[in-house]
């Protein structure tokens, strides 16, 4: 299996759309039924090879650091308490040994681009993959599926997608590309509208949270300036690469930005506790 060394988390957004929700937790850390989104991230990267987690953050939102650092106390009470099950929960969060852990903070919410380029000095060579913690995507580990399907020979990029209903197509950044509709796996495409209104829009087919990026995208994002929205964006730097690749994706997606989106990513989850199955293939293999 082809493996991605180094995943980058992109956390430092302020989550205004979940408002009051996200006012004191960070959006990342919101549980979608007894996990929060960021746990389902961090173990999707790992199932794809990850050996170096990045997590781009922001002063205000110390929880996550918080999150991710052993809590013996707690164990210890947990252990004394005999609350095995528990204890395993817990356990189980904790980042393997071997696996590096990387904080850097970008100050200034300016957007995506920005804060995948805050990441730069922490990454290796090679590709990165990039994970949105709020797209969650339950069943086979998407970056996996990524990680196998990048060609370095003739990719730059490979931009998970999923074809969104036309009146959705302003919230999303929209490949232009022929074959939306097929049924190939990964699609050249020919640019990228950012939240085009739906008469202008080239396609239904929308960028979603997962990225993997090569070396020249990080290159790309030094000279992007801000673009739709006043803000700094990711799908700039890998258009002016020239090489723009789609990828369909077999999962479910939910939008955990949103709502609804984390109520239904909740049902789900609980659905498959109830069956007894792991939500994320991962965690089953
Ligand atoms: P969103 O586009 O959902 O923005 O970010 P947001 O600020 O988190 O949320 P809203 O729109 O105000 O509700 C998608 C991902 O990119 C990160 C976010 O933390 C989230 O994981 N992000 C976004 C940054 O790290 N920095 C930014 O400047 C913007």
């Amino acid at each position: 299996m082809r493996s991605i060394s180094t995943v980058v988390f992109p956390v430092a957004g302020l989550g205004t759309r979940m408002l009051p929700a996200t006012k004191v937790t960070p959006k990342e850390l919101l549980p979608v039924y007894d996990t929060p989104l960021l746990q389902f991230a961090i173990e999707e990267a790992l199932a794809a090879g990850a050996k170096r987690l990045v997590f781009v953050s922001h002063p205000a939102k110390s929880a996550i650091e918080a999150y991710l650092r052993p809590d013996p106390k707690l164990e210890g009470e947990l252990e004394a308490k005999g609350k095995d099950e528990l204890l395993e929960a817990v356990r189980a969060c904790s980042v393997p040994e071997g696996v590096d852990v990387v904080f850097t903070m970008q100050e200034e919410q300016l957007g995506l681009g920005h804060a995948i380029h805050c990441a730069a000095p922490h990454v290796l060579d090679g590709p990165v993959g990039v994970i949105l913690p709020d797209d969650l995507i339950l069943g086979a580990p998407c970056m996996r599926e990524m990680a196998e399907a990048f060609d370095p020979e003739r990719m730059q990029s490979l931009i998970a997608a999923q074809r969104v209903p036309a009146d959705r197509v302003s919230s999303y950044g929209i490949f232009d590309c022929d074959d939306a509709d097929g049924t190939a796996r990964t699609l050249a495409a020919r640019g990228f509208v950012e939240k085009p209104a739906p008469a202008d829009a080239p396609s239904n087919l929308a960028a979603v949270g997962r990225y993997v990026i090569s070396p020249v995208v990080f290159d790309a994002l030094t000279r992007t300036e801000r673009g739709a929205g006043g803000e700094i964006q990711i799908t700039d730097a890998i258009a002016a690469t020239g090489s723009i690749h789609a990828f369909r994706f077999s999962g479910t997606r939910y939008d955990c930005g949103s709502k609804d989106g984390i109520v239904d990513a909740t049902l789900a989850v609980q659905a498959a506790r109830r069956q007894d199955t792991a939500p994320m293939a991962i965690a089953a293999e």
